[in-house]
């Protein structure tokens, strides 16, 4: 399998049949799955989405993407949450955490509009500068106030540099197929748009044009992307945790979240994994995080972390697992050269490969923390290449689903990111927030 859940670092924290005793809960969560009974089975087009995606849009996906390659040396990737992390991860991981200085011939790619600092996006016009660029928005609302503010910046410099014809040309809207503020726009000054399926959600929508497009423009194979997902979609599919990885993964995440381990820390040994391990922190804390209940999703890269984070991970509150995805074959291989002098004392490892030193890294690391009572879950992950990246994508995004129903939340919506939106229209004076407004300030004001 592409990947695999190696359970020999978290078996000691487990109770004797423990596995066996949460089968009929598993069960119960892959049947609401299944037969859509479960709450929010209104957003369960991920579950087929590899077999059933919009083949004629896939295309048009590729095309435009081969449009953006040539006639832009860069894109600016517009958009929040779901909107944009999956595609920066993707990019990062199956290309560099430096593809923008090593892009051979591609444009370079940056995502705006995923915060509102000012000094941010200032950077990034004077990163852009006189160059050709186009801009890809994504907002499945088309309303979100971070986006939105990005584009309109991004949208007058296009204008002014192209005139409002050409600039047109080099909008991309990935939105609602029907509906929302930057459909109607769209619309009415022709971009170029791809949807958001109605029946997907931000934090799953990685393997939509979301994704994709963005994707493709790096140059990424998204049919060996997509095959991956559709390979984990055939393979994981059956309800038996002993058949079954994902649900696996899913249910011994339950187990030790039951015993005290509240928080979960996803763990790669390859820096290319930060921002995967972002696009995990959404994907598992949006959709389990709520009704007062949830594993916190933490993250690390290690070794790096290790000479940071290793002390508490070691020898802190004993609050934590981690879980291990580990590449079982690295894209490169650099030799260590023995030195006549040996000053660094480095020469017992002569002719070893810095993944084979990393290697050991890992192994000494889970030997440690599980002696420091930190259960290690280890997720085996055969290559670093998109076809295995499109697998692993999918393994979670399910092991996401079923953990959630096994929980007892509603895996996929998120009520609690409205609170903050309210507090900020509310005090920039949005019209139909003026109630909220007075009361908020008088609690801000407060001695
Ligand atoms: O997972 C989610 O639903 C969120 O993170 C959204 O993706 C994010 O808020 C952006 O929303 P939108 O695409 O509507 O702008």
């Amino acid at each position: 399998m592409p990947v695999s859940f190696n359970s020999k670092y978290v078996e000691k924290f487990l109770e004797k049949d423990a596995l066996t005793n949460i089968q009929n809960e598993v069960t119960r969560a892959d049947k609401m799955l299944r037969e859509k009974t479960g709450e929010g089975n209104d957003f369960l087009g991920w579950v087929t989405l590899p077999e059933d995606y919009d083949k004629e849009e896939f295309e048009q996906i590729k095309k435009s993407a081969e449009k953006i390659r040539k006639d832009s040396e860069v894109l600016v990737v517009v958009g929040i949450g779901g909107s944009y992390l999956g595609a920066r991860a993707v990019i990062e991981f199956i290309k560099s955490q430096n593809y923008n200085l090593k892009r051979n011939g591609a444009p370079e790619i940056y995502f705006a509009g995923n915060t509102i600092s000012s000094d941010s996006l200032t950077d990034l016009l004077e990163i852009i500068g006189d160059r050709d660029f186009s801009v890809n928005i994504i907002s499945k609302s088309g309303t979100t106030t971070e986006p939105a503010v990005a584009f309109r910046v991004l949208r007058e410099l296009l204008v002014n540099k192209y005139g409002k014809a050409e600039a047109a040309k080099r909008i991309y809207a990935t939105t609602d197929k029907a509906k929302g503020t930057l459909k109607n726009l769209s619309d009415i000054e022709g971009y170029q748009t791809f949807v958001v399926p109605d029946d997907v959600g931000g934090r799953y929508s990685v393997l939509t044009a979301v994704g994709l497009l963005p994707i493709a423009v790096a140059g990424i194979d998204i049919d060996a992307l997509m095959k991956g997902a559709y390979d984990a979609m055939e393979n994981l599919n059956d309800s038996n945790i002993e058949n079954n990885d994902c649900y696996k993964y899913a249910a011994v995440r339950n187990l030790l979240y039951r015993s005290g381990k509240k928080i979960e820390m996803m763990v790669s040994y390859e820096p290319s994994y930060t921002m995967m391990n972002e696009w995990f922190k959404q994907l598992f804390g949006e959709s389990e995080g709520k009704d007062g209940k949830g594993i916190f999703p933490a993250s690390a890269i290690f070794s790096t972390d290790l000479h940071s984070m290793g002390q508490y991970i070691q020898e802190g509150e004993r609050h934590l697992f981690e879980t291990v995805v580990v590449f079982n074959k690295s894209r490169t291989e650099l030799l260590i050269k023995e030195e006549a002098e040996n000053f660094d004392g480095l020469n017992f490892l002569k002719g070893k490969s810095l993944s084979y030193v990393n290697r050991k890294a890992f192994e000494g690391t889970v030997l440690a923390h599980t002696d420091g009572n930190v259960p290690n879950v280890i997720l085996e992950v055969e290559k670093a290449d998109e076809y295995n990246l499109g697998y692993l994508i999918y393994f979670l995004e399910k092991a996401c689903a079923v953990s959630g129903y096994i929980l007892g939340v509603n895996p996929f919506n998120q009520p609690g990111v409205e609170a903050y939106k309210k507090n900020m229209f509310a005090l920039l004076g949005k019209p139909g927030y003026e109630a909220q407004k007075e009361e908020l300030e008088a609690r801000l004001n407060q001695a």
